[in-house]
């Protein structure tokens, strides 16, 4: 499984800023979009593209247009939602596919309660956004219902990621890449990652 941390001087700096205590919830949704518009578009560099013929302001001009359904953009409820606008912001033209999952108390698997993608979800790829992979429940159910829908081509952005959710995602599928801020050091008893940023959802939204 390909796990590309993202290793760059403005991507380092916002995470570091991300990690504060004391920031304000005005600065974490910043930050947090920030950081999600930096990662995409490493996550999307090699998108194809076709060669299309414009008319330019001195006659024709082969420009490179990407290619067909391209993308969608794959929010897992509450706190993907921090990091859509930042990825909208460098493809505008993306399709949202929205899942909420929450975990059963009893079973501990997840159960979907709102799900609504893109149409033709086999011919794009699907960008999936959350802050925090931590144990990886979550994901692997957001993938498995993608892969259900036909989806061949997933990829996922998180902020932080941890050990445990990466090994995880690679024994259920491996073919789903990452790409992230950090790998931090591990999950602590109660599944938030650590160093970690805290509950990425309470600061995005404001709430505790
Ligand atoms: N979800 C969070 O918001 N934070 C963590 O550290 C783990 C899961």
């Amino acid at each position: 499984m390909a796990v590309h941390v993202v290793d760059h001087p403005l991507v380092k700096h916002k995470l570091g800023l991300l990690r504060q205590k004391s920031l304000s919830t005005k600065d974490f949704r910043a930050l947090s979009n920030e950081v999600a518009r930096l990662l995409s578009y490493e996550a999307t560099k090699d998108l194809e593209t076709e060669k299309v013929t414009i008319d330019g302001w001195n006659g024709d001009v082969e420009i490179d247009n990407i290619k067909g359904k391209t993308l969608t953009v794959v929010p897992i409820l509450r706190a993907g939602i921090g990091m859509l606008d930042g990825v909208l912001d460098m493809v505008p033209g993306a399709k949202v596919s929205v899942v909420g999952l929450f975990r059963n108390e009893e079973t501990l698997e997840p159960v979907e309660y709102y799900v609504k993608l893109a149409n033709n979800i086999q011919d794009r790829m699907a960008l999936i956004l959350d802050p925090m992979l931590a144990t990886g429940g979550t994901l692997i159910a957001t993938v498995d219902l993608l892969k259900k829908a036909g989806c061949k081509n997933i990829r996922g952005i998180f902020l932080v990621a941890a050990p445990e959710g990466l090994k995880k995602l690679e024994e259920k599928h491996p073919d789903v890449e990452v790409y992230t801020a950090s790998v931090d050091d591990c999950l602590n008893e109660n599944g938030y990652i650590l160093p970690g940023l805290g509950d990425a959802g309470d600061k995005i939204f404001g709430t505790k």
